[in-house]
């Protein structure tokens, strides 16, 4: 009965007047994986784009935006975000459409492990 009542909208504020209890505490980490989506694999290569030092870009972090690398807004409801950044130099830079790069934004030859 207790875990059915955790899956409801009302597990914040229960949850911050209960972080001394441990019971609860150990549970949390697996309400929060429920309420954020993976990201999916936009593209199983990097994007070469050319990026202006010292423009800000919106880096797509969820997969879904259908004008990769960049995000266009449909991570909303996801629970992921999209990662801004300013370009340090002029030029052609690899982005990651894989969404599983280390070095966000930029492309670190993950996608080389995703599989099918
Ligand atoms: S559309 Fe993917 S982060 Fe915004």
């Amino acid at each position: 009965m207790l875990l059915c009542f955790f899956y409801t909208d009302y597990v914040l504020p229960i949850e911050s007047h209960t972080d001394n209890n441990d019971r609860l505490t150990a549970l949390r980490p697996n309400i929060e994986e429920k309420k954020m989506e993976k990201p999916v694999v936009a593209a199983k290569q990097p994007i070469g784009v050319d990026l202006v030092a010292g423009k800000e870009y919106w880096w797509c972090a969820c997969g879904r935006s259908a004008t990769q690398p960049f995000c266009d807004g449909s991570h909303r409801g996801s629970g992921i975000e999209p990662l801004g950044f300013k370009a340090e130099k002029s030029g052609e830079q690899w982005l990651c459409r894989c969404k599983r790069t280390q070095t966000p934004p930029f492309c670190d030859g993950s996608h080389k492990q995703v599989k099918d």
